[in-house]
């Protein structure tokens, strides 16, 4: 019920003005969000990549209704990729972009100004060397966003796809894309979604999401396994040896900010592990699906406003 609420709240203009005016709430979103600037967020990203870890970076923001802040996104994204191509971190760095920032909920002709706004962040990304991932946001997107990543695909072939377990068309998606080349991050899910789409029972999830593994595992495509789970993460292991996958054909991938110590033990036992790292000011969306995860961050979010 907490879960629901969250994710409720985390959509609702309301509760984002009472959140985001609580000037306490920062050091707490300060452990999610790597900062609101480029310098912070590449300053963690330097770091990160000089522990071992490789990163992909979210200039936060969703559900613009505004094409001249869908193109402020792109903008940002430009500039950032440069950034990472001038500082040398292209190598360890790529980004990770929703597409509902760039232009894929504007009224008019969305669809289209996202793809042209997400190939522009692909070009960029291209000229430094480094990738772009698309983010998955609600089931309502899941077609238009699958439908644009195969437009980008033709010329940016490494454009990565993230799918979400907790749907139920998801294992026939990790089919369709688990072609040579095709990068998926293979997540749960992070959305309210309706029982008529979506598993809603954990356990239902969890098996969903082995299946998926097996599937993007046993295909000649790239998977990017996308949880914090212990469990799922050790079976990840198991399918991919099971597979006769090597450690360089696939990778482990978690958010900034959550079990970095599980982090670090996945880099030091010679695997490559990315971290989600997001930065700006858009921050409130992505807070409260972090709360929504773990109810014991509600907690540590209610005890920091007490305590201050
Ligand atoms: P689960 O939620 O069961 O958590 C397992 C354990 O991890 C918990 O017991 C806890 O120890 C720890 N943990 C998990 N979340 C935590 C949190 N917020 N705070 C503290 N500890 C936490 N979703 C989506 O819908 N679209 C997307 O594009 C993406 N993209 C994405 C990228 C990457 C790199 C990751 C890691 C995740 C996403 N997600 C996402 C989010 C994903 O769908 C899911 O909501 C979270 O990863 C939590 O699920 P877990 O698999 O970690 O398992």
């Amino acid at each position: 019920m907490l879960r629901t609420a969250l994710l409720a709240a985390a959509r609702s203009p309301l509760a984002r003005q009472v959140v985001e005016r609580t000037p306490l709430a920062r050091p707490v979103v300060r452990r999610f969000v790597a900062g609101s600037s480029l310098r912070e967020a590449v300053d963690v990203t330097a770091s990160l990549i000089a522990d071992g870890r490789k990163v992909t970076l979210d200039h936060l923001g969703e559900d613009t209704t505004d094409a001249a802040q869908a193109a402020a996104t792109v903008d940002a994204y430009e500039r950032l990729l440069a950034e990472l191509g001038s500082s040398g971190l292209a190598h360890g760095a790529e980004v990770s972009v929703k597409l509902s920032a760039v232009g894929q909920s504007l009224p008019k002709d969305g669809e289209k100004i996202a793809l042209d706004n997400a190939r522009l962040i692909c070009e960029a990304a291209a000229a430094v060397g480094t990738t772009v991932t698309l983010d998955m946001e609600d089931h309502t997107t899941t077609d238009s966003t699958l439908g644009i990543l195969g437009d980008l695909r033709v010329d940016f072939p490494s454009t990565g796809a993230v799918l979400q377990a907790y749907l139920r068309r998801t294992e026939q998606d990790c089919r369709d894309l688990s072609g040579a080349g095709s990068r998926v991050r293979l997540c749960k899910g992070a959305y309210k979604e309706p029982e008529s789409v979506a598993y809603q029972d954990k356990s239902e999830v969890d098996r969903s999401y082995v299946r998926c593994l097996r599937i993007l595992m046993n295909g000649a495509g790239y998977p990017m396994v996308a949880s914090h789970d212990p469990r799922l993460v050790a079976i990840a292991a198991d399918v991919a040896s099971a597979a006769g996958r090597t450690v360089d054909t696939y990778e482990h991938q978690m958010l900034y900010g959550v079990r970095p110590d599980a982090q670090r033990e996945i880099a030091a036992a010679g695997k490559t592990l990315r971290v989600y790292v997001p930065y700006g000011d858009q921050w409130y969306g992505y807070f409260m699906r972090r709360l929504a995860e773990r109810p014991a961050n509600v907690a540590f979010f209610l005890r920091s406003l007490a305590t201050k």
